[in-house]
């Protein structure tokens, strides 16, 4: 007899996004006359095309592959050394933080590594995460066991849910040590905390005097800070820390995420990375320390055989002194997207945070409406798609997030629509908060 994994029955709902896109095919196919005008603001996926050095990158590594004198196979399981050296370079030294080649590993996405790292660790580790968040940090720890059962209103028992709301700027704040529970029991400290900045999804960038606090607490705790950067080229916060390790201390206790996703437009291209210190510790139940690094690269050796060669060297690519300007170029596009989204939310008198460092941004719904209301009647009535707070967590609720990823005209299209819904006789009759 094969056993499932129970854990996965803990699952409360499906993943949102195929959620939202279930929602949106219902109505396509319930009203076939509009569904052309539907314009897609929800899944953060990228638009443009690939920037043209990755595009070149492939077509040659391709060329290599046809012929059997420059011919690749099997490529090392964590990615070719000079593609580890431009990262750690390019991202890194060349900003003055200290990360070596070998402690950067390829992978096929940011999305991925941000669960499969669990496997590394041991079972039991307390979670926190920031509420709202970004569904895949939860969904995977429920997954290898790190909860308890999905409670009403949402969430897991025994994960700990750091508020995000407007009265701290949807920024995680340190947890006292004193925290106690509804029971007046005292909240054990988190083993393993997800930070993620800029935030998806509400587009707030960390500041660096908070994430310096979460790496001391981190340092006290000896747990791990999972720093979630797949946003960085969008942060022009000077005072918001690109990397972790722009803080002391944190290759002791910090693996960051980052993903070539949103810069390079490599959503469906595929490809990503992990940094991960020599220095960054775990501990077996006896207390000893044990490195990470040689277990994650065991990890990396044993599961898999690497990213594809022709998409390494597209990755690889973006480095180069054209590809650094097309990214640039790119990620600038997306950013005046988010600054007309923006602009226009506040115009129509709505709360936003977040499209000034993030190609989200997150509005509060106008009174009346719960944000899985909203996403409706926006589908409905502005055939635009946009993501409900609800779906990123409790704290969520009361808010919905609206994507940068369109065309121009797209966007443009947009703030005329939610304007025109705004103006509409439904609508006037709802205060916008
Ligand atoms: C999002 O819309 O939140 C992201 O596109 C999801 C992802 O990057 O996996």
């Amino acid at each position: 007899m094969a056993f499932v994994n129970e854990h996965y029955l803990k699952l409360s709902a499906g993943y949102l996004f195929p959620e939202i896109a279930r929602r949106v095919a219902a109505f396509a196919a319930e009203r076939p006359d509009v569904a052309r005008e539907i314009i897609r603001c929800g899944i953060g996926d990228v638009t443009e095309a690939l920037p043209q050095c990755a595009v070149q990158a492939m077509h040659q590594a391709t060329d290599e592959l046809a012929d059997r004198a420059t011919f690749k196979g099997y490529g090392p399981g964590s990615g070719y050394d000079s593609v580890r050296g431009a990262i750690a370079q390019g991202d890194f030294r060349s900003r003055g933080l200290d990360v070596a080649d070998d402690e950067i590993f390829l992978s096929d996405g940011s999305k991925g590594d941000c669960g499969s790292i669990l496997e590394i660790l041991g079972a039991g580790n307390r979670l926190a995460v920031t509420d709202p968040v970004y569904p895949v940090y939860v969904d995977a720890n429920v997954m290898f066991g790190n909860a308890g059962a999905a409670m009403a209103g949402g969430g897991y028992e025994g994960i700990t849910y750091l508020a995000c709301h407007e009265a701290n700027g949807f920024l995680a704040d340190v947890p006292s040590d004193d925290a106690t529970d509804a029971s007046g029991a005292r909240v054990p400290a988190p083993d393993v905390i997800y930070l993620c900045s800029p935030n998806n999804p509400t587009g707030t960038v960390m500041d660096r005097a908070r994430l310096t606090a979460w790496v001391a607490y981190a340092r006290k705790h000896r747990a791990l800070l999972f720093w979630d950067a797949a946003y960085e080229a969008y942060n022009r916060d000077a005072d918001a820390p690109r990397s972790v390790y722009e803080i002391p201390g944190a290759r002791d206790c910090a693996i960051e995420f980052r993903s070539f996703s949103k810069s390079g437009g490599f959503t469906g291209v595929r490809c990503g990375y992990t940094v991960l210190p020599k220095s960054v510790m775990a501990y077996t139940r006896a207390g000893v320390a044990v490195a990470l690094h040689p277990l994650w690269m065991r990890r990396w050796n044993t599961r898999s055989n690497g990213v594809s060669y022709a998409v390494q060297r597209a990755a690889e690519s973006l480095y180069s002194a054209e590809g650094r300007a097309q990214v640039g170029a790119l990620v600038d596009f997306y950013m005046e997207n988010a600054r007309i989204l923006r602009e226009g939310a506040m115009q129509l008198g709505w709360k936003t945070w977040g499209g000034e460092n993030a190609p989200y941004v997150w509005c509060k719904t106008p009174a009346g409406y719960d944000s899985w209301q909203f996403f409706d009647r926006l589908l409905r009535e502005a055939r635009v798609v946009t993501t409900p707070g609800a779906g990123f967590g409790r704290c969520g609720e009361g808010y919905f997030r609206i994507s940068a990823f369109n065309s121009r005209a797209n966007v443009e299209e947009v703030v005329r629509r939610l304007g025109n819904l705004q103006r509409s006789e439904q609508l006037q009759a709802l205060e916008p908060v």
